[in-house]
């Protein structure tokens, strides 16, 4: 699928989740169930002690969803700028009126800052809307708007080392085929660790590192992090 395909799935899924609970609107489910609250809360206490978020940071909440990560991080920062292109998310993130963040509906790839704009850049859970290409440019834009020694993490990535643990049956590698074929995956698109290590390098961000995620995690199974400084 397309990134203008998946604007569109996301707008319309926003719409007809609207006063759903809060981790089903941003598909953080698993065999129809959505995650479990300790589960989440210790993904979040992980995000923290590896992106180590403090109060001197202007941080940039990318593909913010309803807020979950931003809601999360606003008080142990700065500020926070949070982006995402589903009008619902974004009205439900305005409506807890946190004093410190600025919530824009925009598609991502329309985004623009000044040079050295924030000290940190989360995109969690969205990469995979995006094609190789558009990453490329993305990545590009990051390492503008990031200040020196400010650092990137983009989590919950879609491994394509394990596209086969994912779709794990006969049954689910047709589903996979006939999915592609109509340019289609449920997924998105599935990134090898080095290709964004070395995208990383390209655009400027050095020491980059992407890992396995810790087991306990919902998508553990088939998706990575991974972080890079900018010097
Ligand atoms: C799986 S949700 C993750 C939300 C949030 N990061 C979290 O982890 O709770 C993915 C989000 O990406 C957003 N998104 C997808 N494509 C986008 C684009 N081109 N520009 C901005 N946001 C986009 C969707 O609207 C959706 O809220």
């Amino acid at each position: 699928m397309s990134s203008i395909k998946w604007t569109q799935f996301w707008k319309e899924h926003g719409k007809s989740t609207s006063g759903h609970q809060a981790q089903e609107q941003v598909l953080r489910t698993s065999n129809k169930e959505v995650v479990s609250e300790s589960v989440w809360a210790n993904t979040l206490e992980y995000l923290q002690n590896t992106f180590e978020v403090n109060d001197k940071d202007v941080l940039l909440d990318l593909c913010c969803g309803n807020g979950l990560i931003t809601q999360y991080f606003s008080d142990k920062c700065q500020s926070v700028t949070s982006v995402d292109v589903t009008p619902e998310f974004i009205q439900q993130l305005n409506a807890l009126k946190l004093p410190n963040v600025e919530a824009i509906c925009t598609d991502l790839l329309s985004l623009d800052f000044p040079k050295h704009s924030f000290s940190k850049i989360i995109l969690y859970a969205g990469i995979q809307y995006f094609s190789e290409d558009e990453v490329i440019s993305l990545f590009k834009k990051f390492s503008h708007w990031l200040k020196p020694n400010g650092m990137l993490f983009v989590g919950d990535i879609p491994d394509k080392s394990k596209l086969w643990d994912f779709y794990n049956s006969k049954e689910r590698e047709h589903f996979y085929f006939e999915r592609c074929e109509e340019r289609n995956d449920v997924v998105g698109t599935w990134f090898e660790k080095q290709w964004l290590c070395k995208l990383s390098e390209f655009t400027g961000l050095a020491e980059p590192r992407a890992w396995d995620q810790p087991n306990e995690q919902i998508y553990a199974h088939f998706r990575f992090d991974m972080k890079a400084e900018k010097k």
